[in-house]
């Protein structure tokens, strides 16, 4: 069930000042995903998750584990990165359903997670996380 390693969080200082200051910059038109509007709703919801998380492959390792390509795969699939008992126990793959019931309240789907996060109340701004994080495969 799982998939990929954990490389470890060596260089968590740098990506949290990075993703402060792009955070801070706005970062701009650096993806341009503007042709489905749903995305680009997704990838500015998605921002808030960058300072836990590596969305890109290419990104560096954070205090999450990294979500490329997390649509519809395995939960809990990074080997060695410390999940709570709960997520590594739980079964199935993050599908939409799952991860839009996750990401809408964290604790009330997945009671002890690690995840200190208040969820995301829109519905719209969920499918569009969901569909940005979508754009960010696995390969
Ligand atoms: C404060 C840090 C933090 C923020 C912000 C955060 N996360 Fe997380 N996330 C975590 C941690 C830590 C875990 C591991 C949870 C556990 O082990 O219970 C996690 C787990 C996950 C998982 C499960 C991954 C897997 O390998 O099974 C998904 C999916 C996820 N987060 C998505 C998101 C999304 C999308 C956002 C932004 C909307 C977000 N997270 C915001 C820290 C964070």
């Amino acid at each position: 069930m799982r998939g990929i390693s954990w490389a470890g969080v060596t260089v968590l200082t740098v990506a949290v000042a990075i993703s402060a200051s792009l955070v801070l910059t706005g970062n701009g038109g650096e993806r341009d995903w503007s042709t489905n509007p749903l995305v680009e709703r997704g990838r500015q919801v998605v921002e808030a998750c960058t300072v836990c998380h590596a969305i890109a492959r290419q990104d560096p390792p954070r205090v999450g584990p990294p979500l490329w390509g997390i649509v519809d795969a395995p939960k809990a699939r990074t080997n060695g990165f410390g999940y709570s008992a709960a997520l590594a126990a739980a079964d199935g793959v993050w599908d939409d359903a799952s991860l839009d019931a996750f990401l809408r309240d964290p604790q009330a789907y997945l009671p002890g997670t690690a995840m200190v996060f208040n969820g995301i109340a829109d519905d719209a701004d969920r499918a569009g996380a969901i569909a940005y994080l979508r754009t960010q495969a696995a390969q």
